[in-house]
């Protein structure tokens, strides 16, 4: 006990003597600390860095991909020949307008209509001579029907055949406008050029998004499936004198063969080869050392890509 005592009162001396020396003690515990906080915070470093609320994350829901529409013919209409309202037009017009806008523009033509509940801006009432943002000219009508009105529930009619919008624009204008004003031949002709009328239309066919994303994951699966089969091909055939004339032209292997096989205008021919892998040299993968094949070689060459590729 005694003995303890005099380490511990000469330990306490030494230090009020020499207080540096605490540091000394102190040291290894100080570091311990440190070790443990900076593994706690190597441990846990996933919660500390990532950002905990997740980005904004769409509504995918709302976001409709396209439908599918097959290819179609616009037949060409003479907007001359239907500028004046017959009765086969109005009637058309009149069963179109039942099916197409009625449930908005009311069958009376005066809006309301009951899918127009709470609607801003509300649909057009064609019986009042106010506020008309295209206008009630026969051409203004069709123009409203093609380009839809911007920030409004008034779409793009286009699906409509234009013979079909014309005998509806004429239907609106007969049926419930008092005095509707008349086009001008330069209004007219004004409409057909703008739309090509008198031309008709080739409307090319649409897919959905994602089926086009699918069609080209698949081509895109198969060309790695081309490219992997050539390069082990390339690789058995090492010994033979294309695949070292192929090797000492590339400067790289795999961009060469896949730029071959994204394109096949070089399949037809050796002049097409040729200016294949001499026209983008560097970008399809190929090296300049290509510009001082032989003939022969060239030829060896097409014909042996051609072969595997
Ligand atoms: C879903 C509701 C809805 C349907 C269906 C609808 N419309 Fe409209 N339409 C509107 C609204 C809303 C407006 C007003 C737009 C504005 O003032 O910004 C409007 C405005 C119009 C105008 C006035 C354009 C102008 O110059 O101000 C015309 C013409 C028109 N529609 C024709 C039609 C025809 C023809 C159909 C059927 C082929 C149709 N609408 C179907 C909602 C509809």
């Amino acid at each position: 006990m005694e003995e303890l005592k005099k380490i511990i009162s000469d330990f306490i001396k030494n230090l009020k003597e020499n207080p540096g020396t605490i540091f000394g003690f102190l040291y290894p515990y100080i570091l311990t600390i440190i070790v443990i906080i900076g593994l706690y915070y190597v441990a846990n470093i996933g919660d500390i860095a990532i950002n905990k609320t997740s980005a904004f994350v769409p509504d995918t829901t709302v976001i409709a991909d396209l439908p599918v529409v097959q290819a179609r013919t616009v037949p060409p209409v003479d907007i001359f020949k239907m500028k004046d309202p017959t009765d086969e037009l109005i009637q058309k017009g009149k069963e179109l307008y039942t099916t197409n806008c009625a449930s908005c523009h009311n069958e009376t033509g005066a809006g309301g209509g009951p899918a127009a509940v709470g609607m801003n801006p509300a649909p057009r009432n064609f019986t009042s001579p106010d506020g008309w943002k295209n206008g009630k000219t026969l051409s203004a009508i069709y123009t409203t029907l093609e380009e839809g009105i911007e920030g409004s529930s008034m779409i793009s009619y286009n699906f409509l055949t234009p013979a079909d919008r014309i005998s509806i624009a004429h239907y609106i204008r007969k049926e419930f406008m008092p005095n509707p004003p008349v086009d001008t031949d330069d209004d007219l002709s004004a409409l057909n050029s703008l739309y090509n009328l008198s031309a008709g239309m080739e409307l090319p066919a649409q897919i959905p998004v994602s089926t086009a994303m699918e069609i080209l994951s698949l081509e895109n699966a198969q060309k790695t499936i081309r490219l992997e089969d050539a390069l082990k091909t390339i690789d058995s055939n090492r010994s033979i004198y294309s695949v070292s004339l192929f090797k000492s032209i590339v400067d790289n292997e795999k961009l060469a063969l896949s730029s071959m096989i994204n394109s096949d205008t070089w399949r037809s021919g050796e002049t097409a080869f040729t200016d294949f892998v001499t026209v983008n040299i560097g970008q399809n993968g190929f090296s300049p050392k290509v510009n001082y094949l032989s003939d022969a070689d060239r030829n060896l060459l097409f014909s042996y890509l051609k072969q595997i590729l």
